[in-house]
């Protein structure tokens, strides 16, 4: 099974520092990225960024160590390209797009959801972003399915991986959507057969572990981001580490039961092997006993270590009392 990794979801009025600090240091989380930054056409000073990411003071970690992204937010990929070096030039870990913010204000001034409208917009963005930041930090995007019409994201998905996103964070809902349940998890596969390059990060009403686990069934995914559902159980993201730590167990014992199972069959399946050559060998005779059994044993390598090793020395043995006598030995 592939490694589970965790996103706190980036909350405007929410997960400021002193939130990411306090859920960070829970453990559970493997990322975290900033309430966005709006971006119009000018460069911020470096005091905006510490104030919208404190953690560029200590290596873009919270506390307990957990990477900061910073969150961009706008729609000229000019100026976003230039804050986004500052942002780098500050030690950034990561710089996000935000491709899905549902404000109308935001919206009305070319930013957020209202890209989602174009995907030519999004590539031009997240690849001027991406050539002016060196490439050993990630440029990762995040968006909604589209602004009134799901069927977007395919094209819009597609935009991000050509561009060169290190990630694409998908809300499964659109603009108009809002906040409405559900959230339409099913969109995710069909992006994914489109964009195979880069991971899917899937998002949206992961509330419980049980939500967790059905958005892993139905998007296949193994990166999950998670926002409102802290605020109703802080302790959500440790409670899905505990869940994915008992599967891992229940999988570690049914490999090691089936393979101790295997063992068992082959103690027996070799006293067989015996009896079925001795009566060949007196059906017929010896050298008719050891065609057989060497034919048998090559079907039980197929499953069992003990049989495949066996019939590799055995096979080329004629001689029917040599043959027997190693058989013997594999008791
Ligand atoms: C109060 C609030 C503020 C948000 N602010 C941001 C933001 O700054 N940047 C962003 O990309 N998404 C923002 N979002 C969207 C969330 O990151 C997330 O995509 C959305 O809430 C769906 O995930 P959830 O169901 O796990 O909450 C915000 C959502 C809420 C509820």
């Amino acid at each position: 099974m592939k490694p589970i990794t965790l996103y706190l979801a980036p909350m405007e009025g929410v997960t400021d520092f002193v939130l990411r600090d306090l859920l960070t240091s829970q453990g559970g989380i493997d990322f975290c990225t900033t309430e966005f930054l709006r971006v119009t056409d000018k460069l911020h000073p470096n005091s905006v960024f510490l104030r919208y990411c404190p953690e560029l003071q200590t290596g873009s970690k919270t506390r307990s160590g957990t990477p900061v992204f910073v969150q961009l937010l706008g729609g000229q990929a000019g100026p976003l390209a230039e804050n986004a070096y500052r942002a780098y030039q500050m030690g950034a870990a990561g710089v996000d797009l935000n491709f899905g913010c549902p404000a109308k204000t935001v919206n009305r001034h070319d930013g957020g959801a209202t890209l989602l409208k174009s995907c030519d917009r999004i590539f031009n963005i997240i690849s001027t972003v991406r050539k002016a930041v060196p490439l050993e930090i990630p440029v990762t995007a995040k968006i909604r399915l589209g602004f009134d019409d799901p069927s977007v994201c395919l094209d819009n998905a597609k935009a991000a991986e050509d561009a060169g996103a290190s990630h694409l964070t998908i809300h499964c809902r659109t603009k108009m959507d809002g906040y409405k349940p559900p959230a339409h998890w099913n969109w995710i596969p069909k992006i994914k057969e489109k964009v195979k390059t880069i991971p899917i990060v899937a998002n949206g009403d992961i509330f419980t572990v049980n939500d967790f686990i059905h958005c892993r069934q139905e998007t296949g995914c193994d990166r999950f981001m998670i926002g409102r559902g802290i605020m109703s159980d802080p302790f959500l993201f440790n409670k899905i580490r505990s869940h994915l730590a008992m599967e891992e167990r229940i999988q570690n014992h049914a490999t090691e039961s089936m393979a101790q199972e295997i063992q068992n069959e082959w103690r027996v399946s070799s006293e067989v092997m015996q009896t079925f050559f001795d009566r060949s060998s007196d059906y017929i005779n010896g050298y008719f006993a050891t065609s057989r059994t060497k034919q048998w044993l090559k079907g039980l390598a197929l499953r069992s270590k003990e049989a495949k090793i066996l019939f590799d020395e055995i096979k080329v043995i004629k001689n029917p009392t040599e043959f027997r006598a190693r058989l013997n030995q594999s008791l």
